[in-house]
């Protein structure tokens, strides 16, 4: 669907949305559409104060924009787990989650859990998130039109450029010290699209309805000094060059858009990767293996049962 832009996107009245990162680069954009089309969205961050002058930013171009706060930090369990529980507290509809947030290629960094900061951040964090509103989305479903209730989740086609030779290499999720930064994010990526594929498989069936998509943005330019930007001395340097020519997130997130919100997005599609804009895209090998999905749906599930957090 090349020939899609914003203005293709149905009124989104009456459609709650959650965006982790909401409040800049992609996820602000992504918001901000979405916003204008008339949800009611929550960008889940970890900063009050970024929020707040995102809300301000986008109530004044847009007055009346439906935008909240959600106070969500990925690289906390703890905190990943009060922001679902407020979430749930505060509305009985979820009908998209858009795992957005994301850092790239940043130092070896542990959690206060213990996993490496990016595996958590881009990924485990947002499997929790997503196992704890599980039950508010598959009960929207049952209220909303057919394909209106869906996961998101943000990944990169680093997922099949960075990613290790392994794939997902469970040891390196905590303590591991084997792969270097920008294999870590490329593994986290990978591990995004696996999660929308096991999501697929085992929710959106007949019974539950749930589309799940992964998918890449597109190069874009964003905020050089922050998050996925931030990055390695040599990727500082490169990116600029990469970035030449390359839009900004106003366009960066159409991808998102599509997989969103757009009416064109089939049954078909569940589980799928898509690369700008709406077009089924190659995922890497390692993406496409229903046995490697299911391993880390069951291993994630292990890590956060036994450590208390399901
Ligand atoms: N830019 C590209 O060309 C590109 C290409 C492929 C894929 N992507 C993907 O697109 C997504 C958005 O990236 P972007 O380019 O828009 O980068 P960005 O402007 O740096 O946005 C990253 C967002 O993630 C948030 N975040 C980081 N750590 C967090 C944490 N612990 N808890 C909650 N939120 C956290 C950041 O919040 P703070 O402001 O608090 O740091 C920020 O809102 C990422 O998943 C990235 O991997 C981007």
């Amino acid at each position: 669907m090349s020939n899609f832009d914003p203005s293709k996107l149905p009124n989104l009245i009456g459609h709650v949305i959650i965006v982790t990162g909401g409040h800049s680069g992609l996820g602000l954009a992504t918001t901000t559409e979405l916003a204008r089309h008339g949800a009611k969205v929550y960008m889940a961050s970890r900063s009050r104060d970024k929020v707040q002058a995102a809300i301000k930013l986008l109530t004044t171009n847009q007055p009346g924009a439906d935008v909240h706060f959600l106070p969500c930090d990925l690289a906390d369990l703890k905190s990943v787990k009060r922001s679902a529980e407020e979430f749930l507290r505060r509305e009985s509809k979820l009908h998209v989650l858009i795992n957005n947030a994301g850092v790239m290629c940043v130092p070896y960094g542990e959690t206060p859990q213990g996993y490496e900061v990016q595996f958590q951040t881009n990924y485990l964090g947002h499997y929790l998130f997503t196992r704890l509103l599980l039950p508010l989305l598959l009960s929207t479903v049952k209220i909303s039109p057919k394909g209106t209730v869906r996961i998101v989740n943000v990944s990169s086609d680093d997922h099949a450029k960075l990613a290790p030779k392994e794939g997902i290499v469970f040891s390196e999720s905590c303590k591991g010290r084997r792969l270097s930064r920008r294999a870590r994010y490329g593994m986290s990526k990978l591990a995004n699209v696996l999660h929308s594929k096991e999501l697929a498989l085992r929710y959106g069936d007949e019974k539950n309805g749930l589309l799940a998509l992964s998918l890449h943005p597109g190069i874009f330019k964003s905020n050089p000094t922050q998050g996925p930007r931030s990055g390695t001395a040599l990727n500082r340097i490169i990116r600029p060059l990469v970035e030449f020519g390359a839009p900004g997130p106003e366009k960066g997130c159409w991808n998102t858009l599509w997989c969103a919100a757009s009416p064109d997005v089939k049954p078909g599609d569940n589980g799928g990767y898509f690369v700008p804009v709406g077009k089924k895209g190659k995922a890497s090998a390692d993406a496409q293996d229903e046995y490697l999905s299911e391993r880390l749906w069951e291993w994630s599930q292990m890590e956060l049962d036994d450590a208390g957090f399901l």
